[in-house]
Parts: structure tokens; C-alpha cells; sequence
């Protein structure tokens, strides 16, 4: 089938490559007109595992191509795929303006019935007013759903292993086009929703809010343990295997982030709060989640001595989360500032840092590995759950610190390690521990037991 793809972000890009994997012909428009050169030679313009080969191979197959222009794919399109972003706006509802001008762009110039496919992420009702808006225009071009679940990180894996797929069209032609799309994922046992396009947007706003309020719970249950003694690990651990709640997304740490959760359940908030159906649980767990964000910078702060010369703040991690180059709503966005707005001198670490650092961070020296990051450092903060950072010589971590305290919003490792390696250590839902060996720079002193540190 003849697809384009509009937008080759994230979602456009692996859409893109995925669907020329399972035989399409697949065009990727974009506006930025260096992306599309970038990617033409083969530079991928985001991290994310596998997408690189997949595109390169696709492309060089003849299966995927890209371009700046339009018309010319649009003419020969049997569906078009429309993957822009939807950013936040500032009243925290949705802004449709990318998405708005790319169909109205492509209705412009695709033949009559082809239709057009929202698979960004939009408010309920989207796709039928903007299906009513060409009509009016005297454009009637079928403006159908087809909501996009896959994650950073895992993408290649979510779109091609998916747990389901989501179709929405209010009329049948749409729906027909979209299921030959898809066709060999669903002979491969994937299930096809197959529904309306109001109740394909809600699916797609329900699913990430209801995976954010698991996060948010599982935060304020940590919390909790905190207080009364328990392990986060263990609790989660207990609940998970009741299957009515499974084990998926009760990881605690600085709160959920990225591109997604913060905006889509801002978007649902605002959107039913203007239609007289206030998501109350929604609302408490952005307002938690934005709460918890905050706080994160003054933990670090009360682990400083107060007014202490020249006191250091290494940062492990900047994505969202790991797999990714993307830090867009990332915990360091919010605690950096902070930091270096007390007078703190604050070094940076991520395995793939990004290539437009936004200013957010602009305050703090990006070190190229974690221990050169963590040089003379009195708090080392791991906000994101890289691999590498799992990995990490504790003991070679320790020698480069002024003072070894690890904050592991993570918990990336078992408390005793840790203690054994000379930090002390707070991680989050579970007992802090003291440092069980003592060291200087480089070298071992004794061993010391002592009560826990604050958290
Ligand atoms: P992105 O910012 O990475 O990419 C969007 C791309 O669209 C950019 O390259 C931009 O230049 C391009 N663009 C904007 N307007 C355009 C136009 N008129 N014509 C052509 N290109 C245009 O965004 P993303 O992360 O891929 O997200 C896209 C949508 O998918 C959002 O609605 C998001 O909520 C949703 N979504 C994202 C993810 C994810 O993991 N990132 C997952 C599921 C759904
Ligand atoms: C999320 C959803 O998981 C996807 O299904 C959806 O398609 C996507 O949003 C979207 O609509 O864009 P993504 O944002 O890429 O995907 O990443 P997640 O793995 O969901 O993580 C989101 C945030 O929650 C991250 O900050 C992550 O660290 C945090 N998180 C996740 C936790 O704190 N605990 C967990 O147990 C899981």
C-alpha cells in the first residue's frame, strides 16, 4: 500500500519504518527541512534502539523514503498517517495546531476518499470536527483514528509486538483501508479494536491516564513507606502478582515524565473540565506528580551543608527515561534549575545526551562519563535508570566524590552494595543506609557503622 507518514518524529519515524518493514511503501513528510536531509544521508535525527538500522535498511530497500514535500507523495497516497506533535498549550489543554494545518494541508493535495489518519494524540472529537471542518470547506475527505501506544525506548517492539491496535472511523471506507494496513500484524494474532473515532481518541487518552495514576500511586504509597518502615519493592512486588493489578508500572522514582503523560492527562483534565465531567483522579495525580517533581530539588538541597562553599551536585540520567535521547518534561529539567539557582555548581551525565540541550539545563557542565561528573561532588542524584548506571563501579564512584552520598530516585541498587561501596544512600520507598566503610580519595580508612541518613 501507498502510505505517507506526515511528521518523522518519534512516532512518525517508527510508524514509518515499521509499516515498510511489513511491505508498505512508506513516504515520511516533514516540515524541517534538515531533518529530511539528515535523514536521507542516514542520520537518524533521535535515539531510539533498532530505529536506525530498521530506517537505513528500509531505505535502502526501497521501502521508505523521505521528504520536505508534499504534493507529489500525497498524490500517489492511499492513506496518509498524520504523526505531528500536540504539544501542551498554556491553559495545560491540547494544541492542535500542527495537527490542524497538516490536514488541512494534505486534504489539499490527496485524491478524493483517500483518508486521512490521526495518529497523533488528540482530544475526543478531533478527527469529527476536523472531517465536518473540510466539508464545509467543500474538501469531504474521511478523517479517521488510529492512536499510537507505543513507548520510547521499546518502539520498534510496541508497534510491531503490540498489544492491540485501535482503529476508529465513522465510516466504513476508512476502517476497510486501515485494517489492509495493518493486515500482518493482525494475522500474527494482534488484536484489532475496531471502533468509532471519539471512542478511539478516548481509548488512547484512558490508557495513558490510567498508567500515570498507577504511577502516581505507587509513588504516594512509597512515600508512605517511608514513614512506616516498609520496602516499596516488596510492596509492589505483592500487589503486582494479584492479576486484577499486574506487575506493569509500579516502578516508584521522581515521577512520570516525558512527552506524554504530563501532557496527555493535562489535555484530559482541561477537556472534561470544559465539558462539565471533572477527572478528579486525574487531576490529583498531575498535581501530585507536579509536587513530587518539586521536592526533588530541595531533598538534594537538605543533603548540602547550608551556605557550604563550593558545594557540588552530580546528576546521573537526563532522558525521561532510559532508551532514549528525549528529555522533554524529564525530572533534571525541573531539579538543575532549581540547583543552580541556590548557588550550586551542578555536572551532568547521560549516556546520550541530547543534541539541543534545552536551556533548562544550561546552568550545569556536561561531563562525558558518570565518574568524571562526579569529581569532588558532595550528592550524586541518579534520576534515570540507564543500564550503565546499574552497572557502575561504585567503589571507583566513591574515590572521585567529596563527600559519598548517592540520592537514587531509581532504586538502581540494593541498599547494602551501596553502603558496602562507602555511600550513603537514599533511594525512594525503601530504609536509607549509612555508609559502611569509610574512605578518602582513592583509598580505603575503616569500616564505621551509624544510624541512617535523612531522607
Ligand atoms: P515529535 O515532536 O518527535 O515529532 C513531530 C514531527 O512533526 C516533527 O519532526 C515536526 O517537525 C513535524 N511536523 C510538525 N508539523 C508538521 C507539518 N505540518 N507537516 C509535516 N511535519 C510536521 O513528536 P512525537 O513524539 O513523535 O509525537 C507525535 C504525536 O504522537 C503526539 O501527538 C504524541 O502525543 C503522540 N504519541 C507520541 C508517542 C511517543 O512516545 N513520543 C507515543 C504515542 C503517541
Ligand atoms: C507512554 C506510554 O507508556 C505509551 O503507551 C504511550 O504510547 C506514550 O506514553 C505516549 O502516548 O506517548 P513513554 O512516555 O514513552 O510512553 O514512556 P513510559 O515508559 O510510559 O514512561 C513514562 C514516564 O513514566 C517516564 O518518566 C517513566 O520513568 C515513568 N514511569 C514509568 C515510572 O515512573 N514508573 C513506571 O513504573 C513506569
Amino acid at each position: 500500500m501507498e502510505v505517507v507518514v506526515i511528521g518523522a518524529g518519534y512516532v512518525g519515524l517508527t510508524t514509518g519504518a515499521c509499516l515498510a518493514q511489513m511491505g508498505h511503501s512508506v513516504t515520511c513528510v516533514d516540515i524541517d527541512a534538515d531533518r529530511v536531509t539528515d535523514l536521507r544521508e542516514g542520520r537518524m535525527p533521535i535515539f531510539e534502539p533498532g530505529l536506525d538500522e530498521l530506517a537505513r535498511s528500509m531505505s535502502m530497500a526501497g521501502q521508505l523514503h523521505f521528504s520536505a514535500q508534499m504534493s507529489l507523495p500525497l498524490s500517489r497516497a492511499e492513506l496518509v498517517l498524520i504523526a505531528v506533535g500536540t504539544p501542551s498549550a498554556a491553559d495545560g489543554a491540547i494544541d492542535l495546531t500542527h495537527v490542524e494545518a497538516a490536514v488541512r494541508e494534505c486534504a489539499r493535495g490527496v485524491r478524493a476518499g483517500t483518508p486521512l489518519v490521526i495518529k497523533s494524540t488528540v482530544v475526543p472529537g478531533t478527527a469529527a470536527r476536523l472531517h465536518r471542518l473540510l466539508e464545509q470547506e467543500s474538501r469531504p475527505v474521511p478523517v479517521a483514528s488510529n492512536p499510537e501506544f507505543l513507548r520510547e525506548g521499546s518502539a520498534i517492539g510496541d508497534f510491531c509486538d503490540a498489544d492491540r491496535i485501535v482503529i476508529g472511523a465513522d465510516e466504513p471506507r476508512s476502517a476497510q483501508v486501515l485494517e489492509r494496513l495493518y493486515a500482518p500484524l493482525v494475522a500474527r494474532g494482534i488484536p484489532l479494536v475496531s471502533t468509532d473515532t471519539v471512542s478511539a481518541e478516548l481509548i488512547k487518552y484512558s490508557a495513558n491516564a490510567f498508567l500515570a495514576l498507577k504511577i502516581a500511586f505507587i509513588n504516594d504509597i512509597a512515600d508512605l513507606c517511608e514513614a512506616v518502615g516498609g520496602d516499596i519493592t516488596e510492596v509492589a512486588n505483592g500487589i503486582g502478582l494479584d492479576g486484577r493489578i499486574g506487575s506493569a508500572f509500579l516502578s516508584p522514582g521522581p515521577g512520570f515524565g516525558g512527552s506524554c503523560f504530563p501532557k496527555d492527562t493535562r489535555a484530559l483534565a482541561a477537556m472534561a473540565a470544559s465539558r462539565g465531567r471533572r477527572q478528579e483522579l486525574v487531576e490529583r495525580a498531575i498535581a501530585s506528580n507536579d509536587r513530587r517533581r518539586r521536592k526533588i530539588a530541595e531533598q538534594v538541597l537538605r543533603h548540602l551543608e547550608p551556605g557550604g562553599p563550593d558545594r557540588r551536585v552530580a546528576i546521573l540520567g537526563c532522558a525521561f527515561k532510559a532508551n532514549t535521547d528525549d528529555v522533554r518534561e524529564a525530572a533534571a529539567l525541573s531539579v538543575v534549575p532549581r540547583l543552580v539557582d541556590a548557588g550550586i555548581t551542578v555536572t551532568l551525565h547521560d549516556p546520550r545526551p541530547p543534541r539541543f540541550p534545552p536551556r533548562e539545563l544550561d546552568g550545569a557542565t556536561w561531563c562525558s562519563t558518570p565518574y568524571a561528573a562526579a569529581e569532588n561532588a558532595d550528592v550524586v542524584v541518579i534520576l534515570t535508570e540507564w543500564d550503565e548506571y546499574r552497572q557502575l563501579d561504585l567503589r571507583r564512584l566513591a574515590g572521585r566524590c567529596r563527600q559519598r552520598r548517592i540520592l537514587d530516585y531509581r532504586n538502581l541498587y540494593d541498599p547494602d552494595d551501596v553502603a558496602a561501596a562507602g555511600f550513603d544512600y537514599v533511594s525512594v520507598g525503601r530504609a536509607a543506609v549509612r555508609a559502611r566503610t569509610a574512605f578518602t580519595r582513592g583509598g580505603r580508612l575503616r569500616a564505621s557503622a551509624a544510624a541512617a541518613p535523612s531522607t
